[in-house]
């Protein structure tokens, strides 16, 4: 058999689970249908439950078409090249079987991405039983390691996991994944400030007053409970890794190339300037809350207490609000505020930038009291749209102003939007690492939100109670400390002055 071109398999592990099912098998349909995988690329889905190659395929089948996908020749061969080896990622006869696995694949299974969407504390076993049966040796072919977040539960447990996968994998062979990263809107950040020059000369504290990143969900555990009550809680859930990336994409300085280590140092440099929390101020810098029961598009829904698997009292937290400052010279004094939470009011994920004020007001005697600061919206989902926010005269005889907006769609009608996950597998099989996580990355970023998440540890008081449907605790309006900011829930205008 020859290879021609980048030949491989892609091991599964937790492949019955939610991630494998939502994510990353519609993600490897798609590469398949779009003709990015060579012909003879094998996908393997380990679990515990013991399904056969066929049965394996059927409930693949069945799932797509429940999902709503048709039919199709596409799907047909794609549901070919899945295989399923079932059994304990705890028993060493697994990574034997495994091993059997690769090598009866013949010469073109030599290059392997091993992608672990399971339970993070299952992260070194698995490498363990890998290494022990020989499997990630690279002297036939390449081996590769998708590793999800969070990549450890706190700073300290960060740095042992490293410290446990570094005697067995090169940095190289380690891809700490961040599927927001992948999203077009996240990368089109990217565009946004380094393909155009208008942005640059205002984008720094002179003209920036503050910056929102928010990611809202109308969701709420959806049966995870088991990984969100104990590894999750949104600050590790969402800013640790997601929030903190698109901050540092917005804050960062031009990368002297778009090459992985070019873009990872410029991010890295903003993580390491981020200006510890003030624990003395915590209520007012970072703000916690847990989902009470209430009503989501007319639907009641039960709060997080209520929801299975999650622990009586559990003090962790579905929504979370923090203020931070990054110490450096483009960005000193400018808050960035990162928000997210489940269960809120809209499924809706944005940047807001806020412009300071023009330093005089003009229209004196016309009824405006002081002048509208601009916006730039950023729509990262559902909609993919860039949106700026300008004063304009009202028609008329009156000066008054209302605010407009200058409107872009990002995607034209008809072009179909890549999922993160399709680009960022495709980039684990080209070995481009600049869209995944670097360590000193996630050191970093564990830097800022582990003393707050320690002081909150030691807090007796659950979360703020917040309904269902709103969005989220009254008291995380405190974050902005009576200035005259307030959080932006939509993309749509502040409207007529
Ligand atoms: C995941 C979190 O990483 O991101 C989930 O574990 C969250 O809790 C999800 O819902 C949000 O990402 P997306 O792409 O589904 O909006």
């Amino acid at each position: 058999m020859s290879c021609g071109g980048i030949s491989h398999a892609y091991v599964i592990f937790g492949a019955t689970g939610n991630l494998a099912a939502t994510k990353l098998l519609p993600a490897l349909y798609q590469l398949h249908c779009m003709g990015q995988m060579a012909e003879d690329v094998e996908i393997l889905g380990c679990g515990r439950t013991p399904y056969t190659r066929d049965s394996w395929q059927e409930e693949v089948r069945k799932q797509f078409v429940e999902a709503g996908m048709a039919e199709s020749p596409c799907l047909a061969s794609f549901i070919q090249r899945l295989d399923y080896l079932s059994g304990s990622l705890k028993d060493a006869g697994f990574y034997q079987a495994l091993g059997k696995w690769i090598s009866n694949d013949g010469e073109c299974a030599n290059n392997v991405i091993f992608y672990l969407s399971v339970s993070p504390d299952l992260y070194v076993e698995v490498t363990e039983g890998l290494a022990a049966a020989n499997l990630l040796d690279e002297t036939h072919g390449w081996r590769r390691m998708v590793i999800e977040k969070p990549f450890g539960h706190n700073l300290e447990s960060a740095r042992a996991l490293q410290h446990s996968l570094s005697d067995h994998l090169k940095e190289e062979q380690i891809y700490r994944i961040d599927h927001y990263v992948g999203k077009e809107a996240v990368q089109n950040l990217l565009v946004l400030r380094f393909a155009n020059l208008i942005l640059e000369p205002l984008w720094n504290r002179h003209h920036i007053d503050h910056i929102q990143i928010t990611h809202a969900e109308t969701l709420g555990v959806e049966g995870r409970a088991n990984y969100y009550d104990k590894s999750g809680g949104a600050v590790r859930d969402m800013i640790q890794s997601h929030l903190l990336q698109v901050m540092a994409l917005l804050a960062m300085e031009p990368p002297v190339s778009l090459q992985s280590e070019s873009l990872r140092d410029e991010k890295v440099k903003v993580l390491q300037s981020i200006r510890p929390v003030d624990l003395e101020q915590l209520a007012t810098h970072a703000i916690r809350g847990q989902y009470a029961a209430g009503e989501i598009s007319g639907q009641a829904v039960p709060g997080y207490l209520q929801e299975e698997g999650v622990a009586p009292g559990s003090h962790t937290e579905s929504y979370a609000a923090m203020k931070l400052y990054i110490d450096n010279w483009r960005w000193k004094g400018v808050p960035f505020y990162l928000r997210t939470g489940k269960r809120l009011k809209e499924r809706r994920s944005m940047v807001a930038v806020r412009f300071r004020r023009p330093p005089m007001q003009l229209f004196h005697g016309s009824g405006i009291s002081q002048p509208h600061p601009n916006w730039l919206l950023i729509g990262i989902q559902p909609e993919d749209a860039v949106r700026m926010e300008v004063s304009a005269k009202v028609p008329g005889l009156e000066m008054r102003t209302r605010q407009i907006v200058m409107d872009a769609s990002v995607g034209h009608p008809g072009e179909r939007k890549a999922e993160a996950y399709e680009e960022l597998l495709l980039d684990v099989i080209k070995g481009d690492r600049s869209l995944f996580l670097r360590y000193d990355e996630v050191k970093a970023a564990w830097n800022v939100v582990d003393p707050v998440m320690q002081r909150w540890g030691e807090d007796e008081q659950l979360p703020l109670q917040y309904p269902a449907g709103g969005w989220g605790p009254k008291a995380a309006e405190k974050i902005f400390e009576g200035s005259d900011r307030a959080w932006r829930h939509s993309l749509s205008c502040n409207g007529d002055e």
